[in-house]
């Protein structure tokens, strides 16, 4: 594998947790930071998958704990950010990459439209979590979003931009976002990723003092299975051929990588790069009152108590 970033850090004693570390860019991305001495940990809902990480890395430096969990789902993320602080007290580096594209409206376990729950809610839980272990590490915090948070249009013909809709009064309660009336896949998934990139800029600003930075990164188009889905059925025979015009993972990992380990990005913080290039996103972004609004509905529906779930009322009755 050709080295996706060069950038020469000893990583030796940092702790790194990386989502998505299976498969596509999240691999690369904890493959180099052990390749630096890093110990990664990933939280991975098939542990078989997470297995073969081990052996990727058996000869590298830095090692790898795989914690199962589906981060789909609140007891997924309960668990899985337990686990990690029962067994760490600082964590250095966050990397939330693991993320999902789905062809048709689905709800998650807990009531929530599916890629609010993949690639929305985990990267906000892991963040909110594991606030004493980032303080501590003084960590830099990576969201792996997607640059149809600026324009939802597959085919980038002249023409504005199409962000994906959101407004403040749309920030009620998480459970009615990405509504089935007018559901448009792509679209409730770049929305999830506004999402991601909002709570960041909220959580930067208020942990700079601390010493925690939060960028998001868009890493590219890049061949992994997420894009198998979202290419046209009539244009699957010719997948391949697609694939080849995109950037590899490791192409792709690139960006995330460097602002997760370049020393040159040190204190830089609350920002959203398209690669490598710092960009603005979307006005309703940047509105505080939009932000506390998510993060308020989203601590509401994070911490909702378990009791509520019919099975566990049943239980008790
Ligand atoms: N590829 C692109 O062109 C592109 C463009 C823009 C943004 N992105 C973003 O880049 C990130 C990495 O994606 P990728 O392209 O590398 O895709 P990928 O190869 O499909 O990898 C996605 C990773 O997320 C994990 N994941 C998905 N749902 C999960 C869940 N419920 N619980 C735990 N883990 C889960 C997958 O684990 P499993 O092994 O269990 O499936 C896998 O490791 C994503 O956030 C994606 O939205 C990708």
């Amino acid at each position: 594998m050709t080295a996706p970033v060069d950038v020469d850090v000893d990583l030796s004693g940092r702790l790194a947790v990386v989502t998505g570390a299976t498969g596509g860019m999240g691999r690369v991305i904890a493959v180099e930071l052990a390749r630096r001495g890093a110990s990664v940990v990933t939280i991975a809902r098939d542990p078989g998958r997470g297995d073969s990480l081990y052996a990727e890395i058996a000869d590298l430096p830095g090692r790898v704990e795989v914690i199962a969990g589906d981060l789909s789902s609140r007891a997924g993320l309960a668990s899985a950010t337990q686990a990690i602080r029962d067994r760490h007290q600082t964590v250095h580096l966050l990397v939330n990459n693991a993320g999902a594209h789905f062809p048709d409206r689905r709800l998650s376990v807990d009531g929530i439209e599916l890629h609010l729950a993949v690639d929305y809610l985990p990267a906000y839980a892991l963040m909110t979590l594991l606030t004493d272990q980032l303080h501590r590490g003084r960590a830099r915090v990576v969201n792996v979003v997607s640059d149809t948070l600026r324009d939802t249009r597959q085919l980038k013909l002249p023409g504005p931009a199409r962000p994906p809709v959101l407004r403040v009064d749309d920030l009620q309660d998480l459970t009615r976002l990405n509504p089935p009336d007018g559901f448009v896949p792509f679209q409730a998934y770049a929305r999830a990723k506004l999402l991601t990139v909002m709570a960041g800029y909220q959580l930067a600003r208020e942990w700079a003092p601390a010493g925690v930075t939060i960028n998001a990164v868009h890493p590219g188009i890049v061949a992994t299975s997420i894009i198998d889905d979202l290419i046209p059925p009539a244009l699957r025979p010719f997948r391949s051929l697609i694939r080849r015009t995109m950037l590899t993972p490791e192409q792709g990992a690139a960006a995330a990588l460097r602002l997760a380990i370049d020393p040159a990005l040190d204190g830089v913080t609350g920002r959203y790069f398209v690669r490598e290039t710092e960009t603005p996103t979307p006005a309703i972004s940047y509105e505080t009152t939009a932000q506390t609004l998510l993060r308020t509905i989203t601590d509401q529906f994070l911490h909702q108590p378990q009791l509520e779930d019919p099975r566990v009322r049943a239980d008790a009755d």
